[in-house]
């Protein structure tokens, strides 16, 4: 029986990934921070990267759903035995690496470095590392981007956005990366390298919002208004406590296309997202 540790295992892209092993009759060790029952074929680790005990010192691959540089300096310290390691890392990598926010650059820095300890760790010992950098990720009813956008609507009755919103957005289905992660399991073209992984439609930054709100009920308005308006909107947002994070980097980036190809990862282990088809379900 091939077996699988997972790291991430309760996240949005850990629960669909679980599935996708189990299905293929995978035994699997899910880490997590917190404690959880076992079902059969899958045995949870409780632990984070700093410590996990448990752990199996051979397993067939090694799946990393949470941070990634944290797994990466857990892999890299750590004498696992795993042909295969499958790693989750972002686009952020490229998005923020010019922001005009010290923090967001700070991350896309994080993440090349956790790109390339992994890589490294990885040759020193005879494995192959792949990297799969999503877009923005949604649909199952985790995220923190569009689900986010719902709550405000749902409880205001309303968005605001400026109307200059166009920057192009890929939205991917959290499946469709499980999908990913399993279906390169054994395409050997995609040993040893990073794969962008946009959603299957690329579409305005507002059309994006426009389809969520429309599938939820009762319908919230979309109030396009002038960016000097929009700030005013925001700023009052700020002082009551909401949207902090959102911050002046996020909005200039409502206007920046962030479009990635998925021609590699099409020719390399068949990845063949879905378009952008939002349903209430996804935004419970
Ligand atoms: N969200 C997005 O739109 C987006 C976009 C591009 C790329 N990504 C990447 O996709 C991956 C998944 O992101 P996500 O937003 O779905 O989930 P996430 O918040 O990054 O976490 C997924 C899981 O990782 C575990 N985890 C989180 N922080 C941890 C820590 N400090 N130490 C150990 N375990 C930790 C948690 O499991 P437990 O609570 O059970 O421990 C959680 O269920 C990440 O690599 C992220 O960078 C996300």
């Amino acid at each position: 029986m091939k077996t699988a540790l997972v790291f991430g295992a309760s996240g949005q892209l850990g629960v669909p990934l679980l599935d996708r092993l189990r299905d293929d009759g995978w035994r699997v060790y899910a880490v997590s921070r917190e404690a959880r029952s076992e079902q059969p074929g899958l045995v949870w680790l409780q632990g984070d990267l700093a410590r996990v005990d448990g752990v199996p010192p051979q397993v067939q691959a090694v799946f990393s759903c949470g941070p990634l540089d944290h797994f990466a300096a857990w892999y890299a310290r750590m004498p696992l035995s795993a042909p295969r390691v499958v790693a989750f890392g972002s686009t952020s990598i490229e998005v923020k690496r010019g922001s005009a926010d010290a923090d967001e650059r700070e991350l896309a820095e994080r993440l090349r470095e956790a790109e390339r300890v992994l890589f490294e760790a990885a040759s020193a010992r005879g494995a192959a590392a792949t990297v799969l950098r999503p877009t923005l990720i949604y649909g199952a009813g985790r995220d923190r981007n569009l689900n986010r956008i719902a709550q405000v609507a749902r409880r205001f009755g309303r968005v605001v956005l400026p109307r200059d919103a166009i920057g192009l957005r890929q939205p991917v289905h959290a499946h469709d990366l499980a999908d990913a992660a399993f279906d390169c399991i054994e395409a050997e073209a995609s040993y040893g390298r990073p794969y962008a992984l946009p959603g299957g439609e690329t579409l305005a930054y507002r059309e994006m919002v426009a389809r969520v709100l429309a599938v939820l009920e009762p319908a919230p308005r979309l109030h396009e208004v002038p960016s000097p308006v929009f700030n005013i909107v925001l700023a009052a947002a700020h002082a009551a406590g909401f949207a902090l994070d959102f911050n002046e980097a996020a909005v200039a980036r409502m206007r920046s296309d962030l479009v990635f190809d998925p021609a590699d990862a099409q020719r390399d282990f068949g990845y063949s997202p879905r378009g952008f088809k939002p349903t209430a379900a996804m935004f419970p």
